[in-house]
């Protein structure tokens, strides 16, 4: 039987979270990015360990700033960074990691609302965070460094 597990990632997953974020996504980051936010925001970090392996990851921090669905300035949680990887994807792990962490920002960083940035071309990417209840809130002119725009899309806590 599969054993599924999410939890906060460890300095032990970094290499491993590296290697997923390279095969799966354009933006890469230095290693002390990793470092930092396994620090500061290592409860917000989740990794997926399906029997024993990690085959996921879902990095976040908790910014400041105005609502983008009232008008107030409220604590929010950003989803940097979200891969599964592919012989792993459709079973519905990036959505039980993404529950996850909207729980932990909810509950223990009091974040009203959770928001985050993906390419106009990603259409699996969009269709989970939809399906997760995120509405695009406006468009964001090439956003990435190759010139794609991206979608900010939120979703109230
Ligand atoms: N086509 C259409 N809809 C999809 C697809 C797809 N290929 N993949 C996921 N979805 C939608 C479906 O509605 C799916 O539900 P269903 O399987 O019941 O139909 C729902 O999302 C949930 O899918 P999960 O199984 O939870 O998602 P998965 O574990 O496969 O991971 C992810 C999705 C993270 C987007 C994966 O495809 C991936 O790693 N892609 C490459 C990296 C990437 O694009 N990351 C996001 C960048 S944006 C950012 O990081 C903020
Ligand atoms: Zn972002």
């Amino acid at each position: 039987m599969d054993y599924l597990k999410i939890r906060p990632a460890t300095i032990d997953d970094i290499d491993m979270v590296i290697a997923i974020n390279i095969e799966c996504l354009p933006e890469h980051y230095p290693l002390n990015f990793w470092l930092e936010h396994l620090e500061k925001w290592g409860d917000i970090f989740y990794v997926a360990e399906l029997n024993n392996e990690i085959v996921g990851y879902v990095l976040s921090r908790v910014e400041e700033g105005h609502s983008h669905f009232k008008s107030k300035h409220i604590k929010m949680g950003h989803i940097v960074s979200v891969a599964v990887r592919s012989r792993f994807r459709r079973k519905g792990i990036a959505t039980y990691m993404i529950i996850a962490l909207l729980e932990t920002l909810k509950f223990a960083y009091s974040a009203e609302e959770a928001f985050l940035e993906v390419r106009t071309s990603n259409e699996p990417a969009i269709k989970l965070y939809e399906k997760l209840g995120f509405i695009t809130i406006k468009k964001l002119s090439q956003y990435y460094l190759d010139g794609e725009d991206a979608l900010l899309m939120a979703k109230a806590l």
